[in-house]
């Protein structure tokens, strides 16, 4: 049965992209109108093109993101940027619990939790990022741990407008290595049953997008898996052509 959830299709170019980029942008721009009405999409670009990107893709239905954002709305934070900063550039949404800032920056669930509630006190929705290692999915710990960062990085203030979960394995970040279908089926049936009983109604139209080396091929199969209400894309998301292939893939 097709899912009542439409789809969300995010690109998150990590620490890639300058000014010269933003053709890739605007192709990715031009190009979504024709999915609008199949697709939500959200390109996720680094802080110093938030700005940018949001006044050119204004007339366009492409959201723009950033990647983090500190947990307080201002202060003595050499370097941070908060989430009203992001949304006074333009973001509509930002990635938090990334892995790579889990891991670069020794983010806890906790800290986790309250920059997505910093983005839900601004208005912006939270990308909230969770998914397991290597090592813990052969020690048969993936669900354990998935389980224990949504409850921890989850906050209350939650609802299926103002937040998104990313099921994205650390392993399959990057690698082009991903899980196979059935790991994806099974572990997004268990993330939905964590977002149902802990946000009851809510949870069951919260979007669970999976991440990790996504690509145009093989992003029909894994966008057609119940549950699976979309993708969060890095390497694949930086040329317009593939982003569009990947949104192309989406309901066939
Ligand atoms: P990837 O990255 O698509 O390059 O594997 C996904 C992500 O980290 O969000």
């Amino acid at each position: 049965m097709p899912s009542a959830i439409k789809p969300l299709i995010a690109g998150n170019w990590k620490m890639n992209g300058t000014s010269d980029d933003l053709s890739q942008l605007l192709g990715i721009a031009r190009g979504v109108s024709a999915y609008s009405g199949s697709a939500d999409t959200l390109i996720c670009v680094p802080a110093t093109l938030v700005d940018r990107a949001s006044q050119s893709t204004l007339k366009t239905s492409l959201k723009i993101g950033g990647q983090d954002c500190h947990h307080k709305t201002a202060g003595a934070h050499t370097g941070d940027i908060s989430a009203p900063m992001l949304k006074d550039a333009g973001a509509q949404a930002v990635i938090v619990g990334h892995s790579e800032r889990r891991t670069d920056h020794d983010e806890t669930d906790e800290i986790v939790r309250s920059k997505a509630s910093a983005a839900h006190d601004t208005g912006l929705v939270a990308v909230i990022c969770v998914g397991e290692t290597q090592q813990e999915r052969e020690n048969g710990q993936a669900e354990d741990i998935v389980s224990g960062q949504i409850q921890g990085s989850i906050p209350d203030t939650t609802d299926h407008q103002n937040t998104v979960v990313a099921y994205e394995p650390v392993w399959a970040i990057g690698t082009g290595l991903v899980p196979t279908n059935n790991d994806i089926l099974s572990m997004h049936a268990h993330i939905r049953n964590e977002l149902k009983t802990g946000f009851g109604n809510d949870g069951e139209k919260i979007r669970i997008l999976y991440g990790g080396s996504l690509k145009p091929s093989n992003a029909a199969e894994i966008l057609a898996i119940s549950e699976v209400n979309g993708g969060l894309i890095g390497g694949a998301s930086l040329k317009s052509a593939d982003f569009l292939s990947i949104c192309d893939a989406v309901g066939q």
